[in-house]
């Protein structure tokens, strides 16, 4: 332990346990191993190339020389926020009126945002029990905690039981309450939740307010790879968007395939217009006090990408490809998946499934023996099916009956 770290940040885990998964599994392939690698949400084609948007590339090569060399504003580029305000609104006037953008490296800074201004010093925000790590990281690295609602009842549908008693008792306990969901496509699980699920959800935190403030946050990093994309929860936090603060960490990371751009936003939709410039405020001073500015060229090239009327509808039909590819392996996942015994959520699209597991560590540990790398989270292994060759799923499945069963 070094001497010259302060008492809070001795012992870090270091790197994240996913890449770190990533590069053994890497290291395995370089030895010749035929490895399986479900560690990273990173989308590959059945060759085992990285995925890209061609035009999503092209539009970051056509970005001139000033943009990609100039700082954007602190808060962002106008274009870039006006874009997302539009997406993440679905183009609803109410919504939009009243709402604070500002660009984030990625939706993970989206998220540290969010979580720094709308939770208390040693306080914790509510998410599912499962939800994808860095929340955590995220919220030690800021004196933060995460409180979770079981995500699932005994039948696989959404908990909304749990939920409510969840935040009730986080209220109870604070004054006040943060709300994060990941959804649709949620990483680890794959669910998506349902008209349904949304109304329910939405009934439960108009209830709560009684309680106090709720702030309720949609990371919707993987919205674009799914069939009707965040219309179904903007619907039903706009119903609720006149007592709850709403808001949507959005990234250019998968809806574009730029993960390593780091572009991405946090819009927050406050009930009252009053609220909008202190909001907006605070934003700009976090950004200011933790990385300055963000890519400049990045959020140049996704708004033209979002707004522009040639490159919009070309980079969807792009990404609809992997949409469809993407298809094709849940869809051998579940007819294989489900025969061979294996329990997991209904998974209807995304980069993830995960299987529940009574020995995560151990299963995944003996999974590595033979070469197929899973990430274990709490219950479960997660199994980044965005990595797996459509060809490799049986495959995949056979070997993890044979040690998770
Ligand atoms: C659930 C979830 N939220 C947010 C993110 C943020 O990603 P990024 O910071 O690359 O935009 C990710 C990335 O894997 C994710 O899986």
């Amino acid at each position: 332990m070094s001497k010259y770290l302060i008492a809070s940040h001795r012992g870090r885990p270091g790197n994240d346990p996913i890449f770190a998964l990533s590069k053994m599994a890497a290291e395995r392939k370089a030895q010749g191993a035929a490895v399986t690698n479900a560690t990273l949400g990173t989308l590959f084609d059945d060759e085992g190339r990285l995925c890209t948007l061609d035009t999503a590339v092209r539009a970051l090569r056509e970005v001139g020389p000033e943009q990609l060399a100039s700082y954007a504003p602190i808060g962002g580029a106008a274009p870039f926020l006006n874009a997302v305000r539009a997406e993440v609104t679905g183009g609803r006037a109410s919504l939009a009126a009243r709402s604070v953008v500002v660009a984030t490296p990625g939706g993970t800074g989206a998220l540290r945002h969010a979580i720094t201004a709308l939770v208390g010093e040693g306080q914790a925000f509510l998410t599912s029990s499962y939800y994808w790590g860095p929340y955590a990281t995220i919220a030690s690295e800021h004196g933060r905690q995460v409180r979770t609602f079981s995500m699932f009842t005994a039948a696989g549908e959404l908990d909304i039981a749990a939920l409510d008693a969840s935040l009730r008792q986080l209220l109870g306990e604070q004054g006040s309450a943060m709300l994060l969901l990941n959804d649709p496509c949620h990483n680890p699980t794959g669910y998506s939740m349902s008209e349904g699920d949304w109304q329910a959800v939405s009934e439960v935190v108009a209830a709560c307010t009684t309680l106090g403030p709720v702030s309720v946050i949609l990371d919707s990093a993987y919205a674009a790879f799914s069939e009707g994309s965040i219309e179904r929860p903007i619907r039903a936090l706009e119903a609720v968007s006149d007592r709850v603060l709403v808001g949507f960490c959005w990234s250019a990371s998968k809806t574009f395939l730029m993960y390593g751009q780091r572009v991405g936003a946090l819009a927050l939709v406050p009930p009252d217009q009053a609220d909008v410039a202190d909001l907006d405020a605070a934003m700009l001073f976090a950004s200011r006090g933790t990385w300055s500015n963000c890519n400049h060229a990045g959020q140049v090239a996704a708004a033209r990408l979002l707004t522009d009327p040639a490159l919009r509808p070309a980079v969807d039909a792009e990404r609809a490809r992997y949409t469809r590819l993407l298809d094709a392996r849940v869809a051998s996942w579940n007819e294989h998946a489900r025969p061979a015994g294996l329990r997991y959520p209904r998974y209807d699209g995304g980069f993830f499934v995960t299987v529940h597991s009574a020995d995560p560590q151990g299963q995944a540990a003996a999974l590595r023996e033979r070469d197929v790398f899973v990430v274990p989270v709490a219950g479960a292994l997660r199994v980044a099916l965005c990595s797996v060759p459509t060809a490799a799923v049986p495959g995949l499945v056979r070997t993890m009956a044979d040690i998770v069963r």
